[in-house]
């Protein structure tokens, strides 16, 4: 079967079990921007349209059940919707509270107090999108060290951050080249990048511009960059050099912090930045992020700063959104006083879903391997991601082997095993997902029937003569 016949053939499937969310996705797509907001969400032919969602589960416009892995873009810790936040927010609007009140409300410097029990950082300061606190961290970086240059590793992906465009997922010889338009001019050569976990690129980076980087941001657990995580004396590299060259270093924990274990993954490491982004998580399902890091940096956004060196990290109509704030605090403090229930569990059902993933498409004569691994790092990694391999490696070790081609199918895992699994009844996003508190064993048993029986019937369509 020629791949464009396959393809054709399970988005004809799809689509006659999806029958009225592509007519909600038709009427969208006369308002909206290919009928929605959020481009990942848009896939083709057409998403679906969830009518309820609890726990594990999403239940859609066609009468169809999915159980999600996909889980609010990786947020979902205790799945979608957890009473312990949906109490908290029915109780707040049951007293008069939760609507955006224009007022520093209390609920603010309870959620700040948790996040910082757990994270070596003096200060915080709440924002709402992992976007709005990437581009902020560059900002007081650059302001703080009076430099201009702003180095990321290739994969990283840090939000639409104008500061951070450059080397995320366009694969030409590498991750390197601008990917948005738009930016200024100046903007390809102000943005450096270099190849994660690459001691000796990091290293030869640093010799050339080392003093003309303001910082070095990078997730220590890269995410939409393959899922992997940043080796122990390759972050310990990265914290030496930016301290020797005076450059700020900022770790973007926004799908890492509270993911690993209930706080930032830097603290498996044993590595301190100076700035830490956070995100997802730490909202409980609401809109929030923040940068936490060093009093002497963050200060740049008070009033106090002189003109000189204030940033503009001031404003944000919903910054602090009481309702938000209220779940992220309720969210964070049950993560918290439940650790050692949640963690372990979901860690090893993530490592269970791994081996098997990669023993049934290797049973059916497919080269496939995950990512996720919690290596020498973290216990309990339950994210998953799937890649589907053209070239015989044994092991997907970085975002390039990720995101080339030559490499990896990114069409298979991105769009044929994805429409694949919906048609089985299983959301999934990079090939998998993540494993929430929600997730029961028997389901998770059946997401793996039904990688079992789609590797059988693409042994049958030869699918692997089409990788
Ligand atoms: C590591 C990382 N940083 C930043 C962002 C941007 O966050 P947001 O989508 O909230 O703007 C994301 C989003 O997926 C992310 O994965």
């Amino acid at each position: 079967m020629k791949r464009s016949r396959f393809m054709e053939k399970l988005t004809e499937e799809y689509s006659s079990k999806n029958r009225k969310s592509g007519l909600i996705y038709s009427s969208a797509s006369r308002y909206q921007i290919r009928g929605g907001s959020h481009n990942l969400r848009l896939f083709p032919p057409f998403p679906i349209y969830p009518v309820k969602c609890k726990g594990s589960k999403i239940w859609d416009e066609d009468g169809n059940a999915y159980i999600d892995f996909w889980q609010g873009h990786f947020a979902n810790i205790l799945g979608h919707n957890p009473d312990i936040v949906v109490d908290t927010l029915k109780d707040c609007f049951n007293n008069g509270q939760g609507l955006e009140t224009g007022f520093p409300e209390k609920a603010q410097g309870r959620l700040a107090e948790l996040i910082l029990n757990r994270t070596k950082a003096d200060k915080i300061r709440f924002t709402t999108s992992g976007t709005l606190a990437s581009m902020y961290a560059v900002m007081m970086a650059r302001a703080y060290t009076k430099r201009e240059k702003v180095l990321k590793v290739g994969g990283g992906w840090h939000g639409a951050n104008p500061y951070a465009l450059k080397g995320i997922s366009s694969y030409q010889s590498g991750l390197n080249q601008i990917e948005s338009a738009g930016l200024p001019p100046s903007a390809d050569s102000m943005i450096l990048v270099t190849r994660f976990n690459d001691i000796p690129d990091l290293e030869s980076v640093f010799k050339k511009y080392g003093e003309q980087i303001a910082c070095f941001i990078i997730e220590p657990f890269i995410g939409a960059g393959g899922f992997i995580f940043s080796s122990k004396d390759y972050l310990q590299r990265a914290r030496d050099l930016t301290k020797e060259y005076g450059a700020v270093l900022i770790f973007d924990e926004v799908v890492s912090g509270f993911r690993f274990h209930a706080g930032p993954v830097q603290s498996l490491y044993g590595i301190k930045p100076e700035l830490t982004l956070f995100g997802k998580a730490i909202g409980g399902g609401m809109p929030v992020s923040a940068v936490a890091g060093d009093e002497a940096i963050l200060s740049l956004c008070s009033p106090d700063a002189g003109k000189e060196n204030r940033v503009k990290f001031e404003g944000g109509t919903f910054s602090g959104h009481p309702a938000s704030m209220l779940a992220g605090a309720a969210y964070i403090e049950h993560l918290m006083a439940h650790e050692s229930d949640i963690y372990p569990r979901i860690g090893r059902l993530g490592a269970k879903v791994r081996r098997s993933i990669e023993d049934i498409f290797s049973a059916y004569g497919f080269n496939v391997k995950c990512t996720g691994e919690g290596e020498d790092i973290a216990d309990n990694s339950s994210l998953i991601g799937v890649q589907f391999l053209r070239t015989n490696i044994d092991k997907v070790a970085s975002p390039e082997q990720v995101w080339n081609p030559e490499v990896s199918d990114v069409e298979l895992r991105e769009k044929a095993f994805k429409l694949a699994m919906i048609v089985e009844g299983f959301y999934v996003f990079h090939g998998y997902g993540a494993i929430s508190m929600s997730h029961k064993e028997k389901e998770i048993q059946a997401s793996l029937d039904a990688v079992e029986r789609i590797a059988r019937k693409w042994k049958e369509y030869r699918v692997q003569d089409l990788l």
